[in-house]
């Protein structure tokens, strides 16, 4: 690992396993912080609500979304895209230094040295809201990596291939687990199934991108 980035041993689940070359899931990388993550995500939905947006076909996603960072993933019938200001012309919140930090010590224990996101998708699924199958391909270049923290509800996610049709693999990921890919697997299919209900309202999901 470069220097100049905290270490990372120290961390509880610090287990890595590999889904395949460039895709990696630690275990566990976030639970201590889960509370204050999921705190910070209740602040910044005050500043910018949730929304239920639309694809570019016209149809209200399952996936609640909002967003911090210099952009925000948005959708609506013009297409996908990264915006500066949220759909009511507001620049999106600030990115907290906690998810900064922790993109990047999750990012260099998957072997991503230097990852420095300028965006955070925040994604809340209701029970029964699910994902289907995507590549993130919406960033102007692929040579960052994406990190994925899951909170709350588990959530079995749906990791494919670089092909659409290879059948994905299902992976079970709990509230403080972490996904990272990039290099070879970077633009590879993925999606979440429809989540069930548990013990707590819902799920969140920060992806951590660099978008620009
Ligand atoms: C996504 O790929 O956009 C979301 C992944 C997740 O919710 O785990
Ligand atoms: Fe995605």
């Amino acid at each position: 690992m470069k220097s100049g980035r905290p270490s990372l041993p120290e961390r509880e689940g610090n287990a890595r396993e590999l889904i395949e070359p460039g895709a990696v899931l630690l275990r566990g990388f976030a639970q201590r912080e889960a509370a204050t993550l999921m705190a910070e995500i209740a602040g910044i939905a005050i500043a910018a609500p949730f929304r239920n947006m639309v694809t570019p076909g016209g149809f209200p996603m399952s996936v609640a979304m909002t967003n911090c960072g210099h952009f925000g993933w948005i959708t609506d019938r013009s297409g996908y895209r990264y915006s500066s200001a949220d759909p009511d012309g507001r620049p999106w919140p600030a990115m907290p230094a906690r998810f900064r930090g922790l993109a990047a010590c999750a990012a260099a224990a998957a072997g991503f040295a230097d990852f420095d996101p300028d965006s955070c998708l925040i994604n809340r699924y209701i029970p029964g809201a699910r994902m289907s199958l995507h590549q993130d391909k919406d960033e102007a270049d692929f040579a960052a990596p994406i990190v994925s923290v899951s909170l709350g509800l588990p959530a079995t996610f749906l990791w494919g291939g670089a092909k659409r049709s290879d059948r994905p693999r299902r992976v079970p990921l709990e509230s403080g687990d972490i996904v990272v890919w990039g290099g070879p697997a970077r633009l590879n299919f993925h999606g979440v199934e429809p989540v069930a209900n548990g013990d707590v309202a819902c799920r969140y999901n920060l992806t951590l991108r660099k978008a620009k």
